[in-house]
């Protein structure tokens, strides 16, 4: 399942976060605030608790959330999302995946791997800007399921329809969010129209 977050608030971010002219210290700030919007919407789904607090006036009942959350980036783009949904959910623990796609056979190669113990029986959120061809998220998924995760979601900000089936197809416990699904791959596998390397625009480095 992909959701695409159609709200005019981050389709404006969008817009702006796509533009060619914008720098790395905008693109940073506008993947931390898209991330924020687009995991309001992941999340809306967590287990709650019902819990009393007593307000000045009177017993309240209201819900806190009940899950254990993990929030995994894929290095090193999904660092670019790390503040926006921690803003979001600040007890969140943070799990690390290194992933980079060679260049020839745009394959992805894993080189670092961390996790907390909490991914077992917690909610996982993978997040990355971009899911192109789908085989770092794939790659990324596979790893979580062999310590144990179960409930997995992955926040993007583009991917396109090609990455969301090899996804779909794999892994079809596992909903995508993501504030675009973009037309097509390139001969390069870039999404187009995307938003062109996103770890060398967020990181201000050039290949
Ligand atoms: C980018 C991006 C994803 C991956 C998407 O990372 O951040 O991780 O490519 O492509 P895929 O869906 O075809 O696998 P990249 O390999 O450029 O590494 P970086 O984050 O270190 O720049
Ligand atoms: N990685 C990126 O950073 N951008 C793309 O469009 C595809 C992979």
């Amino acid at each position: 399942m992909a959701v695409m977050i159609d709200h005019p608030c981050v389709q404006h971010k969008l817009a702006i976060i796509r533009d060619v002219d914008t720098g790395h210290k905008r693109f940073r700030e506008l993947a931390t605030e898209i991330t924020k919007f687009i995991c309001y919407e992941a999340l809306k789904n967590i287990k709650t608790r019902e819990v009393s607090v007593q307000t000045p006036v009177a017993e309240a009942i209201c819900h806190k959330i009940d899950t254990d959350l993990v929030v995994v980036p894929i290095l090193r783009a999904g660092v670019g999302m790390l503040e926006g949904i921690l803003e979001l959910v600040p007890t969140a623990r943070v799990g690390f995946v290194g992933l980079y796609r060679d260049e020839e056979t745009k394959l992805p190669v894993t080189y670092y791997e961390r996790f907390p113990t909490q991914i077992k029986g917690g909610t996982c959120i993978i997040i990355d800007p971009m899911l192109a061809t789908g085989g770092s998220t794939v790659a990324a998924i596979e790893k979580l399921k062999e310590h144990g995760a179960a409930n997995i979601v992955v926040v993007c900000i583009v991917t396109c329809p090609e990455g969301v089936a090899l996804v779909e197809d794999q892994h079809p416990d596992v909903p995508i969010y993501a504030a675009a699904i973009d037309d097509l791959l390139n001969d390069n596998k870039y999404i187009v129209p995307g938003l062109g390397d996103a770890g060398d625009r967020l990181f201000g480095t050039s290949h």
